[in-house]
């Protein structure tokens, strides 16, 4: 039976890895993979992660089962820390949360329980989104849409014809929104364009799927949840995907819950026991550890503080990239603004370069980036800023766009 399966092509990503991993050069740079790094190049275990993994650790007295909602604490801290303490969607009770593997297992968790509650729903994503959010949420059957979202010509959103596809979608349409730091272009929703976003989603009665993988890697720990405390005090049904994995570097770890907002706290009975079913029915209960982890930063006032300046120096890091990176590349490439780098946020940009330029910096300057030109800032340093400026530079002279 198995042998009728052929073999699938290499996914982008692990392709640019494999090639990354096999350049000798010490000049090599990867822009590529979405992780966070440090100015050796390191993802590195967060100082106050390692203490309270210790404590945990230190603690713990059995591997037993949790639950299929995983670790409850876990869950109430994190819908504290999303959507501030005392919103008025947790006064009302109107908020259950179930813990998931990542915010990849939070998105499929969404999806799945949409589809259980409305088998046709489709889901608006914008254009472009996050490369897995095709599989993850059309893997259960769902149908996917696009809404018109990232402007190349000014590396900000096309806000209205965005507004403008949304104000004609039919009532329970599901719109997946990236709270932050939007992978892959770094065009973020302004405080105003998310009321009046807002307002569209109240009069088509459209249900806001909000996916926060980066909270504090962009304004700020609670600016980067704007979007997310806005809609759920102001919308009746709102369904929230929470990953752990950037902002408290606990990527392998696969720690994230997913929370949804109605009406009424017995529809939210209602909804949690549907997830519960949908959680036994893909992988049971998920991975303890990472929750673990941050339930113990979160509910000590001295790791949170530890953890906040933490997440904080990632933010400034990747900030000072984008403005050094805006200042090199103008004295390098005066023909060409990069000046949107500034303005964007979170780890990615488009650097709204063609695949061909793409292919040059790669093969002859030992950079890597994603064909669509999508490039982690983060994986710059202060040490190789200026190569790749200048690398820029030579590429645009050679094979201009
Ligand atoms: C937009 C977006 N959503 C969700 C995730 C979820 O990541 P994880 O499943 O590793 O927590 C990521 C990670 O890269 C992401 O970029």
């Amino acid at each position: 039976m198995l042998e009728r399966l052929e073999r699938l092509p290499t996914d982008p990503i692990l392709g640019l890895m494999a090639l990354f991993r096999a350049d000798v050069d010490p000049r090599k740079v990867d822009l590529g993979v979405g992780v966070y790094r440090d100015d050796e190049g390191e993802t590195p275990v967060l100082p106050a992660v390692r203490r309270a993994e210790q404590n945990v650790l230190g603690r713990q007295t059995t591997k037993s089962y949790v639950s299929a909602v995983g670790n409850a604490p876990f869950n109430q801290a994190m819908a504290r820390l999303v959507l501030g303490e005392a919103h008025p969607a947790l006064t009302a009770d109107r908020v259950r949360s179930i813990q998931a593997p990542g915010g990849c297992g939070a998105l499929r968790l969404g999806a799945e329980l949409f589809r259980t509650a409305q088998p046709d729903t489709v889901v608006h994503v914008s254009t472009p989104t996050w490369a897995n959010h095709v599989p993850l949420l059309s893997g259960c059957g769902l149908k996917l849409e696009k809404y018109p979202y990232y402007d190349s010509s000014t590396g900000g959103v096309k806000f209205s014809e965005m507004l403008g596809t949304l104000d004609r979608l039919p009532a329970r349409s599901v719109v997946l929104l990236h709270a932050s730091c939007h992978n892959p272009t770094g065009a973020d929703l302004s405080d105003a364009q998310w009321r009046e976003l807002l307002e569209v989603c109240r009069r088509r009665a459209l249900v806001p799927f909000l996916d926060l993988a980066y909270q504090g890697l962009g304004r700020g720990v609670g600016e980067d949840a704007f979007g997310v405390r806005l809609f759920a005090a102001e919308l009746p049904e709102v369904a929230i995907a929470v990953s752990c994995s950037k902002n408290f570097g606990l990527y392998r770890e696969r720690t994230g819950c997913l929370h949804v907002i109605s009406q009424t706290p017995a529809q939210g009975d209602a909804i949690l026991s549907h997830l519960v079913r949908i959680a036994r029915s893909i992988y049971s209960m998920p991975p303890d550890h990472g929750a673990a982890i941050v339930l113990e930063i979160l509910g000590s006032p001295t790791l949170q503080e530890q953890w906040s300046e933490e997440v904080g120096a990632m933010r400034k890091r990747i900030t000072g990239l984008r403005h050094e990176l805006v200042k090199s590349l103008a004295k390098h490439c005066p023909q060409r603004d990069f000046g949107f780098i500034g303005t964007q946020r979170g780890m990615f940009s488009f650097f709204g370069i063609d695949t061909a330029q793409v292919h040059a910096l790669r093969d002859q300057h030992h950079i890597y980036m994603m064909d669509d030109s999508r490039m982690n800032i983060a994986g710059l340093r202060a040490d190789n800023l200026e190569y790749f400026a200048q690398a820029v530079a030579q590429v645009l002279r050679v094979t201009p766009a």
